[in-house]
């Protein structure tokens, strides 16, 4: 057996375990679900140990599959949901409170009230390039250290560590002796100047966020530690970490400046790699990092909804419309194509362009003779619309993107991929794999472990699945999605 690379992919929703040949071929992989929480309307948390009890079963359970010893695995990648924000102790791992979720909008009045000085939010976008919106880090952190008991003390002694998902996994797997993260994930914490590559002392002085609680921020292809042997039989190397959807980035070889993918799990996030210059937006889209290698920042613009599986997830577990997310497609195709159904999947606020974290969803143009196929239909649309949405403020901002890479669960669905052709009126190409986040932190590993050694040669293994064309007239394209616009000026409470 030769030698092969483990990806293990920590999302929202899920952990999953995939081992790679050293050429990218996936040699068997291993998927658990978790618990979300919803202790109050807008909260969403996670339990750390049941985030790590996946990840320790997946991999246990692909290295069992696929028979493979441990001592064959030369490189570790991790990936993972962004921005989740743990707290632990240093001394017991043990953390101080759960994990409060990216989607989570309970510091928004924390927001608010930062968002009235306007030197600071114009400081925040420039240093950070996101928005001030509790979809970061940053005010996650300061609520906890603010509400509970002895947290902040603590923090102050320098007792406790701040990590997201990538860097809490890392402490676990390396029994407590590394404390890192990663370039792309330190960028979604609000806490990181995108353009001295460090964390910002202004910004945590404002936050009131003591510095020793930060870990080191290593590129995205690094030396970060070795798994303690007692895991999984042999001390495996992690050599990558990278944020889902910059990892994806990179498996779908996003390498030159106005290439754009979008992926969609959880939710969808599309982002465009813009060289080696960080672009402002002037439409409200993050600057982020796309990757650091070598200790150079390339970046990219990046549009961030919240809801897009998730919202067929609502479908299936909260209305209990469907069976399985699957059978999506098939009420879809059923659906009168003439109902004027729009779903605002607002469920945690809007994200990108909106920002709006006090908008809840709706559902709207219901008559007599709608269906739950147009309800379904309607939940997959807004999904393509929410993705119109992003492209043209990406457009706004001069990119002008002619096709779009798509990967992701949701990607599968021929339904969703035609009507989202139709609706962007750009060709929008499927990687042969839906798997492209786990393979672009493989690929990562694979980089720094010497396996490849440059960009170039992971381009090169691309391959391109299904592509989609716009069918639809202009016409009724435009009025399509001036249906989902004016749905949105209905649900809207921010002032923009
Ligand atoms: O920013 C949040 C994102 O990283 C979550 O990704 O794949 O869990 O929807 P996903």
């Amino acid at each position: 057996m030769s030698d092969c690379i483990l990806a293990i992919d920590q999302g929202t929703t899920s952990s999953r375990a995939i081992l790679f040949s050293t050429t990218g071929e996936c040699l068997g992989s291993a998927q658990q679900e978790f618990p979300q929480h919803f202790p109050h309307d807008g909260w969403v948390e996670h339990q750390p140990e049941q985030i790590w009890d996946s990840v320790y079963n997946t991999v246990k359970q692909v290295i069992e599959q696929t028979g493979i010893d441990a001592t064959r695995i030369i490189s570790t990648g991790i990936t993972n949901q962004r921005e989740t924000t743990l707290i632990w102790d240093r001394a017991t791992g043990e953390a101080v409170y759960p994990a409060i979720v990216w989607q989570d909008r309970r510091t928004s009045d924390m927001c608010h009230a930062y968002s009235t000085d306007e030197e600071f939010v114009h400081y925040v976008q420039q240093a950070t390039g996101l928005l001030l919106d509790p979809y970061f880090s940053a005010t996650k952190i300061r609520w906890i250290l603010d509400n509970v008991d002895g947290a902040r003390t603590r923090a102050e002694r320098g007792e406790l560590a701040f990590g997201t998902v990538d860097t809490y996994l890392l402490w676990r797997l390396t029994d407590g002796k590394r404390h890192a993260t990663d370039a792309t994930n330190a960028s979604r914490t609000m806490l990181f100047n995108l353009h001295q590559q460090c964390w910002d002392p202004r910004i945590l002085s404002e936050f009131d966020i003591p510095a020793s609680l930060l870990p080191d921020v290593l590129d995205n292809a690094a030396e970060f530690g070795q798994i303690a042997p007692h895991w999984f039989g042999a001390a495996i190397p992690v050599q990558a970490m990278a944020g889902d959807q910059q990892a994806a980035l990179v498996g779908q070889a996003c390498f030159s400046p106005g290439m754009v993918k979008s992926t969609y799990g959880t939710g969808c996030f599309m982002i465009a790699n813009t060289g080696d210059q960080p672009v402002q937006s002037q439409h409200r889209l993050l600057t982020t990092l796309g990757y650091r290698l070598n200790g150079k920042p390339t970046y990219a613009l990046e549009g961030s909804i919240f809801m897009a599986g998730a919202t067929v997830q609502w479908l299936r577990d909260g209305l209990k419309l469907i069976a399985s997310a699957e059978q999506s497609e098939a009420l879809a195709k059923a659906a009168n194509t003439e109902s004027n159904v729009y779903l605002v999947p607002a469920f945690t606020g809007l994200g990108a362009p909106y920002w709006d974290p006090d908008a809840r969803g709706a559902l709207l143009g219901l008559t007599r003779d709608t269906g739950i196929n147009e309800i379904v239909a309607a939940g997959l649309q807004s999904v393509c619309y929410q993705t119109r949405d992003l492209l043209e403020a990406m457009n706004a901002d001069g990119l002008l993107a002619s096709c779009l890479r798509v990967d992701g669960g949701m990607s599968n669905n021929q339904w969703v991929m035609a009507y989202l052709a139709d609706t962007l009126g750009i060709q929008v190409q499927r990687s042969q794999t839906s798997e492209t986040t786990a393979l672009g932190v493989a690929y990562l590993a694979a980089l720094q472990a010497g396996v490849f050694n440059t960009l170039e040669e992971i381009a090169e293994r691309w391959q391109q699945g299904q592509t989609f064309e716009p069918r639809l007239s202009e016409q009724a394209r435009e009025k399509a999605y001036d249906g989902w616009r004016q749905a949105i000026d209905r649900i809207k409470v921010g002032s923009d």
